[in-house]
């Protein structure tokens, strides 16, 4: 086993225990689909594979939605990226990466690692996998499947889905966007004529 194989080993098995319980679309698949994805954004861009994977495995690990104190998953992080070997200079690209990622903070990323992980995760908001996430999220949300108070999950379609694939940075993502922003554009008028059938019955 090659140095980075065994890097990556350590990181996913802390992963792995870390998103053991979730049911909120932040399972350890979605981890492995964002650091694949990663990787496969990074060769196509020619930037550090190795680094652009760890920071997919890891972007969540320090989401304050996800975790109590995000001091000390920081710390921990920290901690996991050291014992698997990363230098200090790779410890500081990987935080740079994932601290804004997250679209709620509305940031764009400053390194080009941070871009890719960043536009990995809202590929995963997308298409088929993307919809069972968001219905799974607004499950644990206590969020009615729709409504018109602007809070239930098929609003989120349009409040923040369906503008994520003009926000992506690379090549690409943005190639693999289009296919999956088509679903979900379908999903979402199929899903409102059949609504509205049911609500002419009335
Ligand atoms: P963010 O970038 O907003 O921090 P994540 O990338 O961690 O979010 O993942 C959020 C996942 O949860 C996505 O699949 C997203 O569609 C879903 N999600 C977030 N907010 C809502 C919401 N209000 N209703 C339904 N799904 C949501
Ligand atoms: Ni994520």
């Amino acid at each position: 086993m090659n140095q980075s194989t065994e890097q990556i080993n350590l990181i996913k098995a802390y992963v792995s225990d870390a998103f053991l319980n979730d049911t909120s679309g932040h399972d350890f698949e979605h981890m492995k689909r964002v650091a694949h994805l990663a990787k496969k954004i990074a060769i196509d861009e020619k930037e550090n594979p190795k680094l652009c994977e760890i920071a997919g495995w890891v972007h969540d690990l320090i989401d304050d939605k996800l975790v109590e104190n995000v001091a000390n998953s920081k710390a921990d992080l920290h901690a996991l990226l050291k014992r698997a070997g990363l230098t200090i200079e790779e410890c500081q690209s990987v935080f740079q990466a994932i601290e804004a990622v997250s679209f709620r903070k509305s940031q764009t990323p400053k390194t080009q690692i941070g871009k890719i992980v960043q536009d990995a995760d809202r590929l995963d908001a997308l298409g088929a996998i993307g919809i069972a996430r968001a219905f799974s999220y607004g499950s644990i949300k206590g969020q009615p499947i729709y409504g018109l108070d602007g809070h239930s999950t098929l609003e989120h379609f349009s409040n923040k889905l369906f503008k994520l694939k003009d926000l992506l940075h690379t090549r690409y993502a943005k190639e693999l966007a289009i296919e999956r922003h088509q679903v979900l554009k379908q999903f979402y008028l199929q899903f409102k004529k059949e609504w509205h059938e049911a609500n002419d019955l009335d």
